[in-house]
């Protein structure tokens, strides 16, 4: 399945991804403006259709990931793999030194598939994330890419 980068025409299909994946979708005028800057918004098609998306910064030398989501129908499949992989390769490409990335407490399917890629915990920020009851603590995570 290939990765790409997103143009404008693809954020009706990353909306309809956010609104299905997440309690809390980033907001559509957030995503346009990270669209319009260069190797920042990548997606993952199946047959041409949209099933994967992620929003990824580099900035001397440190990369974060803002935001990786699967269409649910997707969800388990190999997609959230694929566009890591693909995202980590391009970052050493352009000779990034650390990946940080945060993720909610109880996201265990997520967490995973970050320290399989060898991501270490780096921090917590305690009550970040609103929930439907109150907050929970994100986690603060790290992949050092110069190795
Ligand atoms: C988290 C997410 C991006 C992972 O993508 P995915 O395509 O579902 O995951 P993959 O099929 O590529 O699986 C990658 C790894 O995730 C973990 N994983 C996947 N499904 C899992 C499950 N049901 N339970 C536990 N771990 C799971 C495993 O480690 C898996 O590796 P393996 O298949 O080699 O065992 C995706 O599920 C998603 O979009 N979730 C909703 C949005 C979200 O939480 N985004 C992350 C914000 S930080």
């Amino acid at each position: 399945m290939p990765v790409r980068q997103a143009s404008a025409e693809d954020i009706g299909a990353i909306m309809a991804i956010e609104r299905s994946a997440h309690f809390h979708p980033w907001p559509e005028a957030v995503i346009r403006r990270y669209v319009s800057k260069p190797e920042t918004v990548w997606v993952l098609e199946d047959q041409g259709a949209v099933i994967a998306w992620a929003a990824n910064t580099l900035i001397a030398g440190e990369a974060e990931l803002l935001m990786i989501a699967v269409d649910p129908q997707w969800q388990g499949k190999g997609a959230g793999r694929q566009l890591m992989n693909f995202l980590q390769a391009h970052l050493q490409a352009r000779h990034a030194e650390q990946w940080f990335l945060d993720v909610r407490e109880s996201n265990h399917r997520a967490v995973a598939l970050y320290e399989s890629m060898g991501f270490c915990e780096a921090g917590r920020r305690t009550d970040y994330y609103p929930t439907a009851s109150g907050h929970e603590d994100a986690l603060l995570y790290c992949l050092d890419l110069s190795e």
